[in-house]
């Protein structure tokens, strides 16, 4: 990657008297950033910044967020006009590529990654040890972190070529384990992919076809998957990104980084936040045990938050939740579902949460897992699988984002620093004296 980062001046730090100079760079959108890469050297001191919420830890011109605006671009495209017009394939070459296919290169693409979604024969002998009733989730850290024993001729990462081919494997066959996954849990056998299907249509096969009847994709369905896909698909330097960058930067092998990725993702703060958020509606189970919720919501001494509520970055309404509630009802309409409670939970407990002084002071909106637990559901999957359907998506943006910073000739093995306030240094005392 070749940085485009602009000079935009400088900002001085006086330390002990000492005035210490540091460069400010502009990006395209966005606040400007101070590179304080040499503050150590000049001035002896770390910056304290848990959580990261004034740093950025890199250059990134894949995807932007503007949390005042509510907006989202994956390279510079709105997030609605993708999920509207586009389709996962297109979407996933422009996360990597940079731009948009010609029909030539949209069809190429979609070739390779049709023709990488079968797995090695002997992978299926991973699933044998896990119980049945293991959590899909973690399923897809084993088998997705095993990938490596597989793919020897991927892995190594100074390799142009190997990193294009360990991409397509892992964006190709990462539906077909979410499947195996899914079959395992329910007893049901595997189904092998399909050449002839696109992209979502296949997932949706491997996961609902048995053998004991013909398949036939629901096109609406697939449609709504496949735009639910595109907007889980990448999101700046989240948690699980930013896992997957650290593995990265180590030179840990692609599929160990989405490995790490997949377990980042898993935390009911991120993205397990989809199965979390669903769970809450049913335990809410009425729109009159609403204001109940709202207040322990509000309650500081109750660590019961709502989830699909709130974001570090959005503070206005996420875009994504926006395009998710029409999905959804396109996606009840299709499964012809009238009466869905948890619907009219969800619409009425936003409702209420967007004119309490709590949520609009602290700018707590809807974020993309507020509804899309019942979009899923409504598709057919069971709640565990919500979170692993996430992590389908988003592996397109966790390779674009690993292949980026590999590229990128600024980066090095990530490290942080620390303020320590353990114990001063003092010296051993033998345990008959202690
Ligand atoms: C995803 O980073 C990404 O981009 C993530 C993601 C992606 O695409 O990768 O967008 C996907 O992870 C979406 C978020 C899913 N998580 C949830 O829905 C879980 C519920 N939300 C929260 O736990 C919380 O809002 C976070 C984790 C999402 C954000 O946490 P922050 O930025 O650290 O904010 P915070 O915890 O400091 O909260 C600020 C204040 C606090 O109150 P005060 O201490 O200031 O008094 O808002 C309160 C919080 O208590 N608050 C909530 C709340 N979220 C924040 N109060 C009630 N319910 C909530 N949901």
């Amino acid at each position: 990657m070749e940085s485009k980062m602009k000079a935009a001046g400088n900002v001085s730090l006086n330390v002990d008297g000492k005035e210490v100079l540091f460069d400010v760079y502009s990006g395209s959108h966005g606040p400007n950033v101070i590179d304080i890469t040499k503050l150590y050297k000049e001035t002896g001191m770390f910056t304290l910044d848990p959580g990261f919420t004034s740093t950025a830890s890199c250059e990134s011109q894949i995807a932007f967020i503007d949390g005042d605006e509510g907006v989202l671009l994956y390279r510079g495209y709105p997030i609605d006009q993708l999920a509207e017009n586009s389709d996962f394939v297109e979407v996933a070459y422009l996360l990597l590529d940079g731009q948009l296919p010609t029909e030539t290169q949209y069809r190429e693409f979609r070739h390779d990654i049709t023709y990488h979604t079968m797995v090695h024969e002997q992978f299926k002998n991973f699933f044998n040890g896990f119980r049945r009733d293991a959590h899909p989730m973690a399923i897809m850290c084993g088998a997705v972190g095993a990938l490596s024993a597989f793919y020897h001729d991927s892995t190594d990462i100074t390799d142009p070529e190997q990193r294009r081919i360990a991409t397509y494997r892992m964006i190709a066959k990462m539906p077909t384990i979410a499947a195996m996954a899914y079959k395992y849990s329910s007893g049901q056998p595997f189904v092998a992919p399909r050449n002839d299907l696109d992209y979502t249509e296949n997932f949706l096969r491997m996961c609902f076809a048995v053998p004991a009847e013909d398949y036939e994709v629901n096109k609406v369905l697939a449609s709504a998957l496949d735009k639910i896909f595109i907007l889980h698909m990448d999101h700046e330097q989240n948690a699980s990104t930013s896992t997957v960058r650290l593995a990265g930067s180590s030179n840990a092998n692609p599929f160990a980084c989405i490995a790490a990725g997949i377990a980042c993702l898993w935390g009911p703060s991120h993205g397990g936040a989809n199965e979390a958020a669903l769970n809450m509606l049913a335990e809410i189970g009425s729109v009159d045990r609403i204001p109940e919720y709202v207040a322990k919501a509000k309650d500081k001494s109750d660590p019961f938050r709502l989830m699909g509520f709130g974001h570090r970055v959005y503070k206005n309404y996420d875009p994504r939740a926006k395009v998710m509630q029409k999905a959804c009802h396109e996606v009840l309409e299709a499964m012809d579902i009238r009466d869905e409670p948890l619907l009219d939970i969800a619409l009425e407990l936003e409702k209420i949460a967007l004119e309490d002084e709590y949520f609009v002071s602290k700018k707590l909106y809807p974020n993309i897992d507020f509804y899309s637990g019942i979009t899923l559901r409504a598709l057919g999957f069971p709640t565990d699988m919500f979170t692993v359907l996430f992590a389908l998506a988003r592996t397109v943006g966790w390779i674009a984002q690993w292949r980026e910073m590999i590229e990128d000739p600024s980066q090095r093995i990530g490290r942080p620093r620390q303020i320590y306030t353990g114990a001063a240094q003092r010296d051993f005392i033998d345990r008959t004296k202690r």
